[in-house]
């Protein structure tokens, strides 16, 4: 059958797609990442790297979800979320830092906190998609659990624009080829944190409609 609105003219919803959505580095971001990674070094080369891989994939989910969220809080978060790595030992990665790897969100977001504080803004949004997107999240239990060397609380990400940078992230590593995993890679990678944690990804994947 012919597209009768097409051949008219008239408005049809059901063509419309989402508008693609691109978000250029924002003065905040350059500044900050300036503050702590200064430039020609291979640490903050990957990680300007790998957090555009993983704003512009957080803008092409929400597209393609047709939710609305505030973009540039995706955006400027996204490009902020891994900002502790550098205080943590991952020498693979160029980090040199003393803490371990685990603790990068939650060092991450006390820098953020910090800044913010020296500098007369907050920036607490930022520094809880920080403390929200490792893994797809990590709980109180789990931290017990596994004993982890990060404080004992829930480090869930709330917010649908701390899930949107969570998942986006899961997409992405900062070593090897850095090209993007697949869901099933991404799954698979995440039965060694426990069921909880692949269903929590699962729960993230559903709510952007990622399958
Ligand atoms: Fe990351």
């Amino acid at each position: 059958m012919k597209d009768h609105a097409a051949n008219t003219g008239i408005f049809n919803p059901e063509k419309i797609r989402p508008a693609a959505v691109t978000a250029d580095d924002s003065e905040l971001v350059m500044t900050v990442i300036g503050t702590f990674y200064p430039e020609n070094t291979p640490l903050r080369e990957l990680l300007l790297r790998h957090s555009r891989q993983v704003r512009d994939k957080a803008l092409a989910l929400l597209a393609a979800s047709g939710r609305k969220l505030d973009v540039r809080l995706v955006a400027d978060g996204a490009m902020l979320h891994d900002i502790g790595i550098g205080s943590c030992h991952a020498p693979k990665i160029y980090c040199e830092g003393i803490l371990p790897y685990i603790a990068h969100g939650v060092a991450g977001a006390e820098m953020l906190r910090r800044y913010g504080a020296q500098h007369g803004i907050d920036l607490e949004v930022f520094a809880r998609i920080c403390e929200r997107h490792t893994g797809s999240g990590i709980t109180a239990a789990e931290v017990r659990a596994q004993q982890l060397p990060i404080p004992v609380r829930d480090y869930l990400p709330e917010t649908p624009e701390e899930k949107l940078v969570c998942l986006a992230d899961k997409f992405f590593s900062k070593s090897g080829n850095m090209r993007e995993k697949s869901l099933e890679h991404i799954r698979k990678s995440m039965e060694k944190f426990g069921a909880d944690a692949v269903d929590r990804f699962d729960e993230l994947c559903r709510f952007f409609g990622v399958h």
